[in-house]
């Protein structure tokens, strides 16, 4: 019952917003609605379904907006007379309009954004790559040959595995296959931030998905040095999450940089005095990052003994959460309007 009775609220809305200019526009109406094949027929035949308790109250409803129906389409009839002697439209102009709803940005694309508009500050550019990629452009060329243990860190959907001579594809596991694609077209320096969706085979929970996005950065001209990769970042987070907030670069391991850091920042939610966001520790990991490992410049071609370079990679939902205190990653690919909602259009 309740849900022919907003069946039916839902119908006499669209019935009111109809437009009908024209006597072929108001047979359409009259097929669409009153027609034997039409709406109104059809809501009516819903009675089987109702129990026979709610029969008296249904059949009610129905015929109400039977009713509605039958008086609305006499008035556009009407209307459209009216229009053809004396040429006015059916459209009562001093009425308020419509409200239509705008929307809002998706908390992941206003993080984006600002992370995208931070690293431009600094001089870097956007480039994009393909989700679809082969082995080599995800792993073998950033250091990962086949069989190398660090390939199990990153479950990888595979698309097809490959024959004698030919390329195995994947769904990327990381942004860092596009820091490939741009060394291999061979201009530099170069100055890049990657941002785009990846994707692992995990089980999906509130801090696991099996997409996600990323943003990663790469930098490579004579002579950059670790002290420009942490002042990059450190530039990053004052400007991400304020001036209050402290770094730390912890020793890490990736394969495609040497030295490797992983890189924290103080707890946003505590301030460092230890909470359970931080789970006591007053720091939370951010992002991975490190010198760009001389054969990964070498497999793209590039002398290493003159080039040298810092990359950084980090999750745009984690990036996302500490901004927003966002608890659960699977809210933000629910579509649950009234999550949504209540970030800012504006941004
Ligand atoms: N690709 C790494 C990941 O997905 C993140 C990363 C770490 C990217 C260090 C980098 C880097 O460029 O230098 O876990």
């Amino acid at each position: 019952m309740e849900q022919l009775l907003a069946q039916v609220a839902q119908h006499k809305l669209e019935i009111l917003a109809a437009v009908v200019t024209t006597k072929d526009e108001l047979e359409v109406f009259r097929v669409k609605y009153l027609g034997t094949k039409g709406l109104v027929k059809t809501i009516m035949a819903e009675m089987r379904n109702v129990a026979p308790e709610q029969k008296k109250e249904a059949g009610a409803l129905l015929n109400a907006f039977k009713e509605f129906t039958e008086s609305r389409f006499q008035q556009l009839l009407d209307g459209l007379g009216l229009q053809e002697q004396s040429g006015t439209a059916d459209t009562d102009l001093s009425l308020p309009g419509y409200k239509q709803a705008i929307g809002s940005r998706h908390p992941v694309s206003i993080v984006h954004n600002k992370i995208v508009g931070i690293f431009q500050r600094l001089g870097f550019t956007v480039a994009e790559g393909p989700e679809i990629e082969d082995d080599w452009h995800n792993f073998t060329a950033l250091n990962l040959p086949q069989n190398h243990p660090a390939r199990d860190m990153q479950d990888t959907f595979y698309i097809s595995h490959a024959e004698e001579g030919e390329k195995d594809w994947l769904l990327r596991t990381h942004t860092s296959s596009v820091q490939i694609r741009e060394m291999e077209k061979g201009i530099l320096p170069l100055r890049i931030i990657c941002p785009g969706r990846v994707y692992r085979n995990e089980t999906i929970s509130a801090r696991a998905h099996c997409f996600f996005n990323q943003v990663e950065g790469l930098y490579i001209a004579e002579e950059v040095s670790f002290a420009d990769l942490k002042q990059t970042l450190y530039f990053f987070v004052q400007e991400m999450f304020g001036d209050k907030v402290k770094i730390r670069f912890r020793p890490s391991y990736f394969p495609f940089t040497e030295p490797s850091a992983e890189m924290d920042i103080s707890c946003l939610i505590c301030g460092g005095s230890g909470c359970n966001v931080c789970k006591k520790t007053g720091w939370v990991e951010i992002l991975g990052c490190g010198m760009v490992h001389p054969a990964v410049l070498e497999n793209c071609k590039i002398d290493s003994n003159k080039y040298t370079g810092f990359a950084f990679g980090m999750g745009i939902e984690r990036i996302t959460m500490l901004s927003y205190q966002v608890k659960d990653l699977r809210l933000f690919s629910e579509n649950d309007l009234r999550f949504l909602q209540q970030f800012s259009a504006a941004t």
